[in-house]
């Protein structure tokens, strides 16, 4: 029989630590729900004792996730565990992952700490880890970069603690595959109870290499967990991609020999979902979910498909969920198909009151376009939420004017808290004159270090756009996104969702600081 390999997914907790790719709760709860129909093994929800927000998030994912294993990150020491644990209370299985840094590096420059003092804090963490949960992950933070024979006094020390899982990350994204595979492998024949821990992976992709180096771990080092991020999506350069990963392991399972229990067709929706709700656009070349990943241009490739689809495919696209992006809905759509529509991509609206309002604006949409697909369905609830949620601005309308050869105008009326605003600007665009135009009421001072522009839906011009704005104030970093079929009205929407998101005051505690 073959063996089993565990996808760890860390996208709610190291890939939410990209900058401006912080989720709210519900954005959070509803990728969880994909990621349990994708049937990843464990979900690493956040890490709750790093703000109040992140452990409602981790509690929320814990109490309504059952089929996958619910992870929170912890510093190795008790408060943090404690809160964890706490957070993962209703969780149908949970795990607890703390980490400290191994390598000199980190240990003198950023914890201060001798050898000695670290490797008493692990034994510790673990120790009071282990009276919370049977369920113990240890990571020594910057481990490829660590002594190998400190961290294998360190990785023996907990496993006799009773971690049953032990990650050595390549935090830095400086692995060469067969280095890492070998580091691994020969780690694992130092630590005398290496077989009574799972081993697992964990690189981030600063090198480009974080795919081959997770695959190397596993090759050559015997790792049986691979973490990973749908998109790729985390710090700096990200991490290994889900979807790359779990393609590369089925399509070469002649190679690998190991066996998943993720379901591939719940990859595209999920790496859409993910694009969506932070605004972290999926470049068109990129593997599986790229929009080109399965178009062939070239007239020799194109002939050579039509006569078998594998003379250049190697995967099927309709297998990672390509067909999921079909026409669901349109005008003469009722109220019950839409209410189904949103249960079978994992959505709960907690009212029929919340439903009616969903609705509404779907109804709105369909008269001015022909066509609905998921992605619309999706930007439409995201949309929704947050304009019911707690959100200080909102769009009530705008209006602009642009000619050629006269400066565009905008006026646009905003809602904020409870007051209306209306603001006038001109500008060298529409989109610049709307924005402009809000700023001169707001005076939110923010510089805009990204603007993108999207449609949704590939095709045609009569795809909703999808905006993304980048805000950076007073050493944060957020992004807005919003969806419209007119542009102009989606990135005043998304300016709008920035400037609440650097009003919500966040005291967050970095993983790795
Ligand atoms: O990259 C890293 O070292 C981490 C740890 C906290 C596991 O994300
Ligand atoms: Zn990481």
């Amino acid at each position: 029989m073959a063996d089993k390999l565990i996808i760890f997914d860390t996208t709610l907790r190291d890939g939410e630590q990209s900058p401006g790719a912080s989720m709210t709760k519900d954005e959070k709860l509803r990728i969880a729900r994909q990621l349990e129909r994708m049937r990843v093994d464990v979900i690493e929800a956040g890490f709750a004792a790093s703000s109040n927000g992140d452990f409602e998030a981790v509690r929320a994912i814990a109490d309504a996730v059952r089929e996958s294993t619910i992870c929170s990150l912890a510093r190795a020491n008790d408060r943090d565990i404690a809160r964890a644990a706490e957070a993962l209370k209703g969780a149908a299985r949970s795990r607890i992952h703390t980490f400290i840094a191994t390598s000199e590096l980190h240990m003198e420059k950023k914890l201060r700490m001798t050898r000695e003092q670290v490797l008493e804090q692990a034994t510790l963490a673990v120790r009071f880890a282990r009276n919370l949960t049977d369920d113990i992950e240890f990571s020594p933070e910057d481990g490829y970069r660590s002594d190998m024979d400190f961290l294998a006094r360190v990785v023996e020390a907990v496993i006799k603690e009773g971690a049953r899982t032990i990650n050595i990350p390549d935090t830095v994204g400086y692995a060469i595959p067969e280095l890492y595979g070998n580091f691994i492998k020969t780690l694992r024949e130092k630590v005398p109870n290496s077989d009574q821990a799972v081993w697992s992976v964990h690189c981030h992709n600063d090198l480009g290499m974080a795919v081959a180096n997770s695959l190397a771990g596993v090759k050559i080092g015997g790792a049986r967990q691979i973490e990973c991020t749908i998109n790729g999506l985390g710090e700096r350069a990200g991490n290994c991609s889900l979807e790359e990963v779990v393609m590369a392991l089925k399509t070469r399972r002649d190679y690998f020999g190991l066996d998943l229990g993720i379901d591939p067709s719940q990859i595209v929706p999920a790496s859409r979902l993910v694009s969506q709700t932070t605004g972290f656009v999926v470049q068109p070349n990129k593997a599986v979910v790229g929009a080109n990943a399965f178009a062939h241009a070239s007239g020799i490739h194109q002939d050579g498909v039509l006569k078998a689809r594998d003379t250049y495919e190697i995967m099927r696209a309709e297998d990672v969920g390509w067909s999921a992006n079909k026409i669901v809905l349109g005008k003469l759509s009722g109220r019950n198909a839409f209410k189904q529509r949103l249960q079978e991509l994992g959505v709960a609206l907690e009212s029929e009151a919340e439903v009616n309002a969903a609705f509404v604006r779907f109804k709105d949409l369909a008269d001015r376009k022909n066509e609905i697909f998921d992605e619309d369905i999706i930007a439409l609830v995201m949309d929704e939420s947050v304009t019911q949620d707690h959100e200080h601005f909102r769009l009530v309308s705008l209006a602009q004017h642009s000619e050629t050869g006269e400066r565009p105008h905008a006026r646009v009326v905003f809602a904020a808290g409870d007051q209306e605003f209306s603001a006038e600007s001109d500008g060298n665009g529409p989109v610049d004159a709307s924005l402009r135009a809000i700023e001169s009421k707001v005076q939110s001072g923010a510089e805009m270090i990204l603007y993108s522009v999207n449609a949704i839906t590939s095709g045609s011009t009569e795809s909703q756009g999808e905006v993304t704005v980048r805000l950076q104030h007073a050493g944060r970093v957020v992004n807005g996104v919003g969806a419209d079929p007119d542009i102009v009205v989606a990135s005043a929407k998304a300016y709008l969702s920035a400037l609440n998101k650097l009003q919500s005051k966040v005291e967050r505690v970095a993983a790795q600081g």
